[in-house]
């Protein structure tokens, strides 16, 4: 993962998730979380959609109604939207996340499904010009960067980061052509 994927992602995450404005007024913040969820309702019903298909076994791991979800996910890009910018501080935060997924029932093969539901929303709404093959291969070294430090803190069996990183890697063999370099060059 280089400097610049994580720009990259920066950016794309950027026109999703705006920047909180000034102040932190109960009323302000209300405010942009609504407006965040809203902006984001389409996004998080393709996710969800495409996911559902491609890992239908991972649909009874979701168990809050379609805006509890749609919620939820905000709050996952909100996440990775502050950790781009402290990606080396977040380390317990995600070893923490990647343990509180396994303990909800979380398999280590469903990284790969989620990653690429996520990839494929993401083209879906920002169209294939901006979220092209360069931004894609950015974020799945980011991602898989994340996933590996979830996986490899959750499931002591795993072989490392190099398996998490080969299975995001797979994630989206199905729907791009693959990296023209390895991403786990960081
Ligand atoms: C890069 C990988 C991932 C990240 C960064 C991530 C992030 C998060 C975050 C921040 C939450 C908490 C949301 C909240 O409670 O407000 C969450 C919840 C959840 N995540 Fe993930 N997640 C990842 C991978 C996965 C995978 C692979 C699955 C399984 C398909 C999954 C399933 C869930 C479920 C079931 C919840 C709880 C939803 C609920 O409480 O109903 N996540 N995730």
């Amino acid at each position: 993962m280089k400097n610049e994927d994580v720009e990259i992602v920066k950016r794309t995450l950027a026109r999703i998730i705006p920047p909180r404005p000034e102040g932190n007024s109960e009323l302000i913040l209300q405010r942009y979380t609504k407006a965040l969820y809203e902006a984001n309702k389409v996004l998080g019903d393709l996710f969800y959609a495409r996911l559902f298909e491609i890992a239908p076994e991972t649909r009874e791991l979701f168990k809050g109604d379609m805006e509890a979800q749609n919620q939820k996910f905000v709050n996952m890009l909100v996440l990775l939207t502050r950790s781009m910018n402290r990606l080396h501080d977040t380390l317990n935060t995600m070893q923490e996340l990647g343990v509180i997924h396994m303990k909800a029932g979380v398999k280590i093969t469903d990284y790969q499904p989620f990653l690429s539901a996520l990839l494929w929303s993401l083209r879906q709404k920002l169209g294939e010009e901006d979220f092209n093959d360069n931004v894609a291969k950015a974020w799945i070294a980011v991602l898989s960067r994340i996933a590996g430090i979830m996986v490899n803190a959750a499931y002591p069996e795993a072989r490392g980061i190099t398996q998490a990183e080969e299975t995001a890697n797979n994630a989206t063999a199905a729907e791009e052509p693959p990296p023209a370099s390895a991403s786990n060059d960081a």
